[in-house]
């Protein structure tokens, strides 16, 4: 009885070791599947520390056999106390100096890698941008381009983006897999990193520092696409002013409802400068209907959007828009989505590069 439930037990847990790590493939979500400058970087020291410990345990398991094997007691062997090698000068140096040299292979590339991928020096030659970790969003600055937007972050393939971390409130973790490792996200003082992205795509980022009940739904998107549809992207985006939308009636009630229910308050919808490290109270939604989610990880379809609207809590516990605004009713709930869903300043979308890749 007791073998067949330890079977069962050994069963399920590989079985459901198969179904948790199927779901480590997903492209673009994981360090196993580098597409980027950091991530590649950090690849390479998981395989040499991989093979080095590989080897490491196949010596030891191969010694151990030996000894078992060949020293072990026979019938009719006489006890004895084998040779005692305590003291042996010769023997507990090659035991120290070996690890000490395995050691020192494993951590010169790692501190090499960490200094290279601390070093801004060139910043000021490439793209920077201030990235603000909120209590659950993130909020993204252009220094140069002077457009700010939020949950989808959009850089260029094969240039050198830099990326300057503060929080606003609480530790959070910058964390993007596939192109580049961790990097903290403190209140105090600003992290800075660079993400070169080697192909066009969307890719998955994670906040990786509990932050709070909805940590685990702070979720962004870094979409890479080509220079021309940055410069593109860019060019709309500094362009655009929700004034200028050819609204329908009901996105044009939907708009004033946005100013008269203090929405705006907290929520640009225009490219706004919030140079000098102004984060807005809300996210910028200047291109919220082109976003791949809203929210850290809702789909920007209306149906979302009304529940949203109506009672974030319910699907982000501890946001700071839930009794921020007066009382909706459903009818002015489903106007404001509607008027949010025509912010479309762009033909770049994540959309349209996830229809690529
Ligand atoms: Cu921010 Cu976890």
């Amino acid at each position: 009885m007791r073998d067949w439930i330890g079977k069962l037990r050994t069963l399920l847990i590989f079985g459901s070791l198969v179904f948790i790590l199927s779901g480590c493939g997903r492209d673009n979500l994981t360090a196993l599947v580098p597409k980027g400058y950091g991530a590649d970087i950090s690849m390479q020291l998981i395989v040499l520390t991989t093979v080095i410990m590989t080897l490491v345990f196949i010596v030891v398991m191969i010694l151990l056999a030996i000894v078992l094997v060949r020293y072990r007691k026979k019938k009719g062997d006489k006890v004895i106390i084998p040779e005692q090698v305590e003291g042996n000068k010769t023997l507990e140096a090659i035991w120290t100096i070996i690890p000490i040299i395995l050691v020192v292979i494993m951590a010169v590339p790692t501190v090499f890698a960490t200094f290279h991928l601390e070093d801004d020096s060139d910043a000021p030659e490439h793209i920077n941008i201030d990235v603000t970790g909120n209590q659950y969003w993130w909020h993204y600055d252009y220094q140069n381009e002077e457009i700010s937007t939020s949950q989808d972050l959009y850089i260029p393939v094969n240039t050198k983006v830099y990326i300057h971390l503060i929080a606003s409130d609480v530790l959070h973790s910058f964390w993007v897999p596939s192109l580049s490792g961790k990097l903290d996200v403190n209140p105090e003082n600003v992290n800075t990193m660079y993400i070169e992205a080697y192909e066009e795509g969307v890719y998955f980022g994670k906040c990786a520092e509990l932050c709070g009940p909805s940590h685990s739904l702070m979720d962004f998107k870094v979409v890479v696409v080509s220079e021309e549809e940055y410069d593109q992207w860019v060019a709309d985006m500094q362009n655009f002013d929700s004034d200028d939308l050819e609204l329908d009636a009901v996105a044009q009630e939907g708009k004033e409802l946005f100013e008269e229910k203090a929405c705006l308050s907290c929520h640009a919808t225009d490219t706004q400068d919030y140079s000098a490290g102004n984060v807005p109270i809300g996210p910028d939604l200047t291109q919220f209907a082109d976003r791949s989610r809203f929210a850290g990880y809702l789909e920007p379809t209306k149906e979302n959007l009304v529940e949203w609207i109506k009672d974030p809590e319910s699907l982000k516990p501890g946001n700071l828009m839930t009794g921020s605004y007066p009382e909706l009713t459903d009818d002015e709930v489903d106007k404001i989505a509607e008027y949010l869903l025509q912010l479309k300043p762009s033909e770049v979308t994540a959309e349209s590069k996830e229809e690529n890749s």
